[in-house]
């Protein structure tokens, strides 16, 4: 190990997996504003990378085309009290990368396990003091097995459709509930199944469901597992 690995092991990580729509990104965020730590969306870096393969033109089914992608992925994340701002060559694509369309491209991108590859240091780099807040599926696995403390936040597909559903209409979309149940449920079945890092507990993982929880229920477990 070098000095600066050793160095860099010994900085705080919280590391909170799970599916998507468990409010894992919400919560992240809160975590991370109330530790003043800094915050990791590893799911945005695979969102990227699906983006910018979809808009370049690569072949979604070329593992190795879109690992290159990754790997040259010219992004900025710009936090603020809100939300983060997230830049791909200079151009804001917070939105862009939050459609449908990509969702699933992502999950596709994400199975493949040098696209994996490639992002792991980058994502390894967000590790910097005073601490980090990690939101994905392998943190507490993968990416930062030696985490401080790894929670695994669920809820049902129902309620994670529902929450979705809110969100799509507030910003004014018409949305099918059966169909977002499905994706949903597609989605997880391909991110729990694929070989490589698959979206499962860490054994040593807290392991909460937030189904019948509010915001404020769920951060308080959190933070106090992040105290003892
Ligand atoms: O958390 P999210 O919905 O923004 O993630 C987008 C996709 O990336 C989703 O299909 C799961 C995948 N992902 C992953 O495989 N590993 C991570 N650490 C984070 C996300």
């Amino acid at each position: 190990m070098t000095k600066d690995s050793a160095a860099n092991v010994a900085i705080k990580v919280v590391a909170i997996d799970g599916p998507s729509g468990a409010g894992k990104g919400t919560l992240s965020r809160l975590v991370a504003q109330r530790l003043g730590y800094h915050l990791l969306d590893s799911g945005a870096l695979y969102r990227l990378t699906a983006l910018a393969v979809l808009e370049t033109g690569v072949d979604v089914e070329d593992p190795v085309a879109a690992a290159k992608v990754a790997r040259n992925l010219n992004v900025n994340f710009q936090p603020d009290q809100e939300d983060t701002r997230i830049l791909l060559d200079g151009r804001d694509v917070s939105g862009d990368i939050r459609t449908e369309r990509v969702s699933m491209a992502a999950s596709q991108v994400a199975a493949y396990p040098p696209v994996r590859e490639a992002l792991l240091q980058r994502q390894r780099d967000f590790r910097q003091m005073p601490g980090l807040v990690a939101d994905g599926r392998d943190m507490g696995t993968t990416v930062f097995p030696d985490a401080n403390v790894k929670i695994f936040l669920t809820a049902s597909p129902e309620a994670r459709a529902e929450r979705r559903y809110r969100q799509l209409v507030e910003k004014g979309e018409t949305v099918d509930m059966a169909a977002l149940v499905a994706d949903i449920r597609q989605r997880d079945k391909q991110d729990s199944e694929r070989p490589v890092s698959p979206l499962k507990p860490a054994p040593d993982a807290i392991y909460l469901d937030s189904t019948d929880l509010s915001i404020d229920e769920v951060l308080a477990q959190i933070l106090k597992h992040t105290e003892s």
